[in-house]
């Protein structure tokens, strides 16, 4: 084999200095439960039933009488610690015995190791003069493995710190607080942190994992999501204002993958962690909508409340920009941190439907932050669906406003990233650039690892109009999943890398900064990849061979997803051959087929840009069938 490099001075393409990047979103327990490193769980008693089915402001604690100790515990909202923080927990003794409170087992466990010492914080108040003390233990099935006293407690909200060495290891430990007197106690924003955190930082990062996420050496760290970030409702719309200041003043809320988002990690904690693994932040605020996915649709912040939405973007740069003695530039000093933290890029809505509502609402973000923040790059968005309409849709608004770069998504099979390693040599040069934000290839095998390896060399021959690339989600706690595929698997004690890992971490670890032409001769001919119609597809009788067949529609519970489509022609009496199914082994075409399962298919026909339905199968599909259309 013989490759001839073209290095002749100008010959080369140069390549963006931040082309690849990570992604973190508060999804499968990424955050609270996972890179945050507060052990206790549902810490200030906001757990709601909106978080997930059944759960309530004492979910994650239980009720403890000690030595035939007597009393009640529940929570009540009467004079809280802080408005946001409305849920306080009380512990009534009526016998004390040998104490009476409550007990927390952290997320499946509390991991505690002999030596280690641990941050007790809490806030406390007596409203009937009794007890005056606390008793906080870390203990685990066979004993207690530390002990402290906490006194002092008065009539108002005070806050009372502590440290906590262990004397065992236990990957289970449980946290508990106990009065030893009788009387009435109230307490709130229990909090156990090892001391041991990403960098040492207060309030910060579970080593391990923070480790784990810089070895990749990020050019650029993207948060808060994905969906996240805009929500299911207006109301579950992140808010970054929500999110910094002391944490009892932080506004908590459901997270939309089913669970709860404390804003322990909020975005001053964000911001900080970028620094110190040398990324540059890339936040992503909601397009003054939330997401399409919300029950009754996509809906837009009223147009009297924009300009108050339009203000909080503009104070976020300002949050992250500003000088030490400007209004916001002077809240992140106030948190101990007075010099900027240097914002560029600021994305703006996540994978929304290019709708009216969205356009307008878009724009009035878009002239604002261009007027007053001429030198961030804002990043515009389109659909999750190369082949869909709010894709194409997205990127004709990006183009019009002339956006600096487009955020675009793929989690598609192996075999169409090894049969698409080509597109971005094609895209127009003159225009926004490429965010490759979210991708993955589906499934988890060896496969996967290579054709993303393959990508990404063709990210980085494209890295002039590819500028930024994460693959998504990121990390993923075990046994709390939402999404497959994931980059890194955790518990409590262990940190997995997948292969898809080591490729990412391969790349952006040793990226180049030019792209030089060059032309392969004597190579030897490749192996296609392998047959994704294993078992079962539809089968097309007739064909218009000036068509593109690229879109086969579910109809799922009232909404259509389009899936990917091959077709091809097959010869013989079989004609041309579509097959669904994302990825390429049986047992992840199982799945894909699996979850339409009951429901129908229609096989669209694209012809000059133009989309018809060509037919539909009703259901039940069923998994390694063959439809004939
Ligand atoms: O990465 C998981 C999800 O995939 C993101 O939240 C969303 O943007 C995408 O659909």
């Amino acid at each position: 084999t013989t490759i001839r490099v073209d290095a002749r001075p100008g010959a080369g393409r140069p390549i963006s200095r931040d082309l690849f990047g990570a992604f973190f979103e508060d999804i499968n327990y990424a955050a609270d439960g996972g890179l945050y490193a507060e052990l206790v769980q549902n810490r200030s008693f906001e757990y709601t039933a909106e978080d997930a089915p059944g759960w309530h402001s004492l979910t994650g604690w239980d009720a403890v009488e000690l030595g035939g100790g007597r009393g009640e515990l529940r929570t009540e909202t009467a004079d809280p610690l802080h408005p946001a923080n409305p849920h306080y927990a009380v512990v009534e003794v009526t016998n004390p015995g040998e104490g009476v409170g409550l007990l927390n087992r952290g997320f499946d466990g509390i991991p505690v190791e002999a030596g280690a010492s641990y941050d007790l914080s809490l806030f406390a108040r007596r409203p009937e003069g009794e007890p005056t003390s606390l008793v906080v233990r870390l203990t685990g099935f066979c004993g207690t493995y530390a002990e402290v006293r906490l006194d002092g407690l008065k009539d108002t909200w005070t806050h009372h710190e502590a440290v906590l060495t262990a004397t065992a290891t236990d990957p289970e430990a449980r946290l508990l607080v106990l009065a030893t007197a009788p009387g009435t106690v109230h307490l709130d924003l229990i909090s156990l942190f090892p001391q041991h955190t990403f960098r040492g930082r207060h309030n910060g990062l579970r080593a391990d994992l923070a480790q784990t996420i810089a070895d990749l050496e990020p050019k650029f760290l993207r948060f808060p999501g994905g969906c996240v970030a805009h929500g299911l409702g207006l109301g579950n719309v992140y808010r970054w204002k929500d999110t910094v200041g002391p944490l009892e003043t932080r506004r908590q809320q459901p997270n939309l993958w089913g669970y709860h988002q404390s804003a322990g990690l909020g975005y001053f904690e964000y911001f900080q962690f970028c620094e110190d693994i040398g990324a540059k932040p890339l936040p992503v605020v909601a397009a003054g909508v939330c997401c399409q996915n919300t029950p009754g649709g996509q809906q837009g912040v009223p147009m009297g409340e924009m300009p108050a939405y339009v203000q909080d973007v503009l104070d976020l740069v300002e949050y992250a920009n500003g000088p030490a003695d400007s209004p916001w530039g002077a809240q992140r000093s106030a948190a101990g941190h007075p010099e900027p933290f240097g914002l560029e890029y600021l994305g703006v809505g996540n994978e929304d439907e290019i709708t009216p509502a969205f356009r307008e609402r878009f724009e009035m973000i878009r002239t604002a932050l261009a007027d007053r923040h001429p030198d961030i790059s804002i990043i515009g968005t389109a659909g999750p669906d190369p082949a869909g309409a709010d894709f194409r849709e997205g990127w004709e608004f990006a183009r019009k406003l002339d956006l600096a770069v487009v955020d675009e998504h793929a989690y598609l099979s192996p075999r169409w990233f090894l049969q698409n390693t080509t597109r971005y040599d094609t895209y127009d040069r003159g225009g926004p650039r490429v965010y490759l934000g979210e991708w993955a290839s589906k499934g988890d095998t060896l496969l996967n690892a290579l054709a993303e390896a393959t990508y990404m060399n063709a990210l980085e021959r494209n890295g002039d109009i590819v500028a930024l690339a994460s693959y998504a989600p990121l990390l993923a706690r075990s046994g709390h999943t939402q999404w497959t595929v994931d980059l890194v698997h955790f518990d409590n004690n262990d940190v997995r890398l997948t292969p898809s890992y080591h490729v990412q971490r391969m790349h952006s670890t040793h990226h180049g900064d030019e792209y030089l032409p060059h032309t392969v001769t004597g190579a030897p001919a490749t192996t296609p990849p392998p047959d994704p119609l294993r078992g079962g597809g539809v089968r097309l009788s007739t064909v218009d061979t000036r068509a593109e067949y690229r879109g086969l529609q579910v109809t799922s519970g009232g909404s259509d997803y389009v899936l990917e489509v091959q077709a091809r022609k097959t010869g013989g009496e079989e004609g041309f051959v579509v097959g669904f199914g994302a990825v390429d082994t049986p047992d992840h075409y199982i799945w894909s087929l699996g979850g339409w399962h009951n429901q129908s298919l229609t096989l669209q026909r694209v012809c000059d840009g133009i989309a018809e339905d060509v037919d539909r199968v009703p259901g039940p599909i069923e998994t390694g069938r063959w439809y004939d259309i």
